[in-house]
This record gives structure tokens, C-alpha cells and sequence, in this order.
């Protein structure tokens, strides 16, 4: 397989951009490899540019480093978001402003518009997300991540000695009630499946490195805390996580993908630019039991 693309830093986090690598090919093992070491040696950030990828293509890609949410192999996402997967393809979750010719979404509309971290309200959250942009606006339109492990790092002693223990609620009802109001939400959602105890500093199997793992859109409270108590702590682990130093800002390219580690980062897709055409698709890996 060719092997001469460019690899250029593009934040501090470690955030690493890859140029000249296509992607629509299957990758031999020795890349594979490579990809995954870089993308953990990233901070959990890799964006490839300049990708021409069918949607089969994509899911075919992010295969290559787990299993898929909706694939015949893995479980579904939450029913909510059922209405927005791919006709085709119900491994790919559609974001779009636009509706197609018989008035129906073309994918969710303001997706991700709040701090959160992929399906961390299940047993088992995502793993990665690989999220390819088809359509951009002229201007706008950005994703902010969050990168949890150097926040977690950068606590005293005594912070971290304090979160060591504890465990937080994770739960689709938060996120139901402030984000999918309308349309409405499938109730079954709501049942208990989709809710979770998760420790606060989790470890990365790969790297052994600890993150913080709570996020304001899908975290509802801490573990054995009241809810003032809960609040006051979590207010400031957010505020604490989203420091400008700790946020990567990604200015979509058409045709980058970007695959992004939801163990170690929450991230927020800024809504700011009306009806100029926004269209991308994402595959969701599972992952394992947060420790
Ligand atoms: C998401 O996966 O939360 C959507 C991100 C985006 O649209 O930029």
C-alpha cells in the first residue's frame, strides 16, 4: 500500500492532521497499526483530509478498528435518533440542516450542539466516533473538542485523589430534555437502558492514561452526592474541562474525516450558520466498560 502521506501536529492536545492517505482502499495491517498508534499518541484526534469516500466506504474504513452501533454485529443506538440514521446504511448517523424533496430531514438538525461525549449514558459507551464531512458551510459550522486527559491531568493531588473514587450517573433522559424536545422523544429510550454508573476519571485501555469522564449533556449527577453537592462538583470539572487550552477547534474541510476518541474527550458542534447547506455522517463505534 502507498505510504507517503504527511503527518502534521495541530494542536498542543497533540490533535494530528494526515494528508495523502485514501482511505476508500482497505489498509493493510502495518497501517492499520500505525493509525492507532498515532491516533492514541494524538490525544485521540486524527483528522484526514481531502477523503472521497461512499458511505459504504466510510463504515467499511471505520470497521478496520471496532465494531460498528447499528451493524448486524453490534447493538443499536438509542431509538431516538433512529429517524436519522441512513437509509441505506443504519451504521451511519446523518447531521444535516437540509430536508429533501418530500420535506422529510435529511439527518438531525443541530446534533450535537451541547457538551456531551458519544452514547455515554449506555453500559458500554462509544469508543470512537468517525465523522465525515460531505457538506460545510461557507462559514460556521465548527466542532469543538474538549481533550479530558490533559484537563484530568493538570488537577492537584488532592483534586484528583478526591475524583479517584467516585462514580457519576449517565443518563439519555438529560440530553432528552434539553436537546430532543422536538421532535420527540421515543419513550422506550427513557426505560433505564440507556443509563449508566461510570467512574468520573476513567483509564484508557490502550494508553493507561486517565481522563475525566462527565459531560454537562448526558451526565446527570454524581454518585451518592445531593444534588447541590453534585453540581457545585461537576460545575467545576466543566468549567475546569473547557479552559481554552484544553479545546480543540475543528474548521471543517469538505471532505475531511475526523475520528475522535469519546473516552478521552466530549465535544460540541457550534450552531451558528442558519440554513447555509450543512451535510456529514457518522459512524459510532462501540466500546467497552468505562474502569
Ligand atoms: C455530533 O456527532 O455530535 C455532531 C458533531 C457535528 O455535527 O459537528
Amino acid at each position: 500500500m502507498r505510504r507517503n502521506h504527511i503527518v502534521k501536529k495541530l494542536s498542543m492536545l497533540g490533535t494530528t492532521e494526515i494528508r495523502g492517505l485514501d482511505l476508500s482502499e482497505p489498509l493493510d495491517d502495518e497501517l492499520i497499526a500505525e493509525l492507532k498508534d498515532l491516533w492514541n499518541k494524538s490525544g485521540g484526534m486524527l483528522v484526514f483530509r481531502n477523503q472521497h469516500l461512499t458511505s459504504q466506504q466510510h463504515i467499511d474504513f471505520s470497521r478496520q478498528f471496532g465494531t460498528l452501533f447499528g451493524s448486524p454485529e453490534g447493538v443499536p443506538m438509542q431509538d431516538t435518533v433512529s429517524r436519522y440514521l441512513h437509509p441505506d446504511h443504519p451504521e451511519l448517523y446523518c447531521v444535516s440542516n437540509q430536508v429533501n424533496k418530500k420535506g422529510v430531514p435529511k439527518g438531525r438538525k443541530g446534533a450535537g450542539t451541547y457538551w456531551h461525549s458519544d452514547v455515554s449514558f449506555r453500559e458500554e459507551p462509544a469508543a470512537a466516533s468517525i465523522l465525515y464531512a460531505k457538506q460545510i458551510p461557507s462559514v460556521g459550522g465548527d466542532t469543538l473538542f474538549a481533550d479530558g486527559t490533559a484537563a484530568y491531568e493538570d488537577l492537584s493531588q488532592a483534586m484528583k485523589d478526591l475524583l479517584a473514587p467516585l462514580h457519576a450517573v449517565h443518563d439519555f433522559a438529560v440530553a432528552a430534555a434539553t436537546q430532543y424536545t422536538n421532535p420527540v422523544v421515543i419513550n422506550d429510550d427513557l426505560d433505564g437502558a440507556n443509563k449508566a454508573l461510570h467512574p468520573v476519571i476513567r483509564t484508557h485501555v490502550d494508553t493507561g492514561r486517565k481522563s475525566i469522564f462527565v459531560n454537562p449533556g448526558q451526565t446527570s449527577h454524581l454518585d451518592g452526592f445531593d444534588q447541590a453537592e453534585s453540581d457545585a462538583l461537576l460545575k467545576f470539572l466543566y468549567e475546569h474541562m473547557t479552559k481554552p487550552k484544553y479545546i480543540f477547534r475543528q474548521i471543517w474541510q469538505e471532505h475531511d474525516l475526523a475520528m475522535w476518541d469519546n473516552r478521552t474527550m466530549m465535544h460540541f458542534a457550534i450552531d451558528d450558520y442558519g440554513d447555509d447547506p450543512r451535510y456529514l455522517e457518522r459512524v459510532t463505534l462501540m466500546g467497552e466498560r468505562p474502569v
